[in-house]
């Protein structure tokens, strides 16, 4: 049995101040949401948690390597089984890609089944002298700037919990029946790199891969018979937010004892709530599902040294990745103190880079944009960071989606500020479009095949 987490209740966070909660009118409204949100089933199972949390656990020791990857915000409009199948290829497929060039399994989490909720640098919204509330997400309110859209409305946790079963149940059939295969996914591959300007690039990757399928058929493997080619495990994931939905889903579980948020299996701290005495950090301390923490430029290294003691008190490695979002100007200098200062302390922390949140900028037709350089710049800074360190860099944080969207600048399809409003369809934040996603992988591959010939080399 674990250590009973002190002085903690599902209910403890209510004594602190929640950053970034929206001012629900109408509070039997929400009162009775949370209750019926009670009594309903887990979304994932503590055992499922455990069990990513143990893989997460072999990431710290640089035995495998994180992808966690999805939409900024899931939409109620977009729960098509179109959409989330065409997420999930491509999250595969640049899996396949980094499997390869890191030599180690690729733990792949979704922000998927759960990620509705957003953080919002200003509380209200003012368009032609009207103010309303800002948008938060849909398991708030909605985008439309209409002042009905826009007040919080407790029914859609319900919505979210629903959508959030729908999306689950067709994850966990594509990625046990036959979709996910080892050899459908490459040959997904093969085809990027056969037909875009940008695959050819990665012909090399994709003929080495092939050969070495090519060489487990010729030990006697059937590629279409073995079970452990056949299905992938994967797991779901999102930004903790709205604390009343969080703590409905909680439950005790029957075999450790422990309280798991049942929402999905890992749940992250944002940016702009980890405030140490904070609502959120109160309320995941005492959840024992596998923990994210955003790492931005303006977390000092004591206050990181007090979050990991508080978020990680028995230094279980797994339990916590810190997932750096700095940006690319910023990451050199802001990012080696930070891990420098707990390598030194012996932290067992998984360190993952999100290129994506410190390089946002608004175009100049006024949508919100990112460039692929950047995103590309940051990520090669978090590699040559670790490995002057001698750390681990331990995973990748997107934002993406599996349509050919035009939200980020550049990239093989050398998208132009002009291009973006041809399918921007993103209700928050851009997204890598599926293209730009494969593109960023094989990337990111070179820069893993890079470091671990660099360590070899060291090591020698
Ligand atoms: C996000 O991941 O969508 C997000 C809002 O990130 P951050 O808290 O790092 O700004
Ligand atoms: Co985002």
């Amino acid at each position: 049995m674990a250590q009973p987490t002190h002085d903690w209740e599902p209910t403890s966070w209510r004594l602190r101040k929640a950053a970034q909660s929206p001012t629900w009118p109408d509070d039997e409204h929400l009162a009775r949401v949370e209750r019926e949100l009670a009594t309903k089933p887990p979304l994932v199972f503590a055992g499922e948690a455990r069990r990513l949390q143990e893989h997460l656990g072999q990431v710290v020791d640089g035995r495998a390597f994180l992808l966690q990857a999805g939409d900024c915000a899931e939409s109620f409009n977009e729960g098509s089984a179109d959409a989330i199948r065409d997420k999930l290829k491509v999250i595969l497929q640049m899996a396949v890609a980094l499997t390869y060039a890191a030599g180690v399994p690729v733990i792949k989490v979704g922000r998927i089944a759960g990620q509705f909720a957003k953080p919002r640098s200003d509380a209200y919204e003012v368009r032609d002298g009207v103010t309303l509330d800002a948008f938060r997400g849909h398991i708030v309110n909605d985008e439309a700037f209409d002042a009905e859209s826009r007040r919080p409305d407790p029914d859609r946790m319900l919505a979210a919990y629903h959508q959030s079963v729908a999306t689950l149940n067709l994850l966990r059939a594509f990625t046990t029946g036959g979709f996910a295969a080892l050899s459908r996914v490459h040959a997904w591959n093969q085809e990027f790199v056969a037909n875009s300007l940008e695959g050819k690039r990665y012909a090399m990757l994709a003929d080495e891969i092939e050969r070495a399928l090519q060489f487990m058929k010729a030990c006697g493997i059937d590629l279409h018979d073995d079970s452990s080619l056949q299905g992938v495990d994967f797991y779901t994931s999102h930004e903790a937010l709205i604390l009343p939905y969080e703590q409905a889903l909680t439950r005790r579980d029957s075999l450790s004892g422990d309280w798991y948020d049942c929402s999905a299996h890992m749940l992250w701290i944002g940016d702009r709530t980890r405030q140490l005495d904070g609502a959120h950090v109160e309320f995941l301390r005492g959840v024992a599902n596998p923990l994210g923490l955003k790492v931005g430029p303006t977390l000092d290294v004591d206050e990181l040294r007090r979050l990991v003691d508080v978020l990680n008190p028995d230094n279980v490695p797994g339990r916590l990745t810190l997932i750096s979002r700095m940006g690319h100007e910023l990451i050199t200098e802001k990012l080696p103190p930070l891990v420098g200062a707990l390598r030194d302390e012996g932290q067992r922390v998984l360190w993952t880079c999100d290129p994506m949140h410190g390089n946002t900028f608004q175009a100049s037709g006024g949508q919100k944009t990112r460039r692929f350089d950047d995103i590309l710049s940051e990520t090669s800074q978090f590699f040559a960071i670790h490995q002057s360190l001698g750390t681990w860099p331990g995973g990748l944080h997107v934002e993406l989606t599996g349509d050919n969207v035009t939200e980020c600048l550049g990239g093989g399809s050398r998208l132009g500020e002009g291009d973006l409003d041809f399918n921007y369809t993103s209700i928050c934040d851009p997204r890598l479009n599926a293209t730009q996603s494969l593109d960023m992988a094989f990337h990111v591959a070179e820069f893993l095949q890079r470091y671990s010939a660099d360590s070899g080399a060291r090591s020698l």
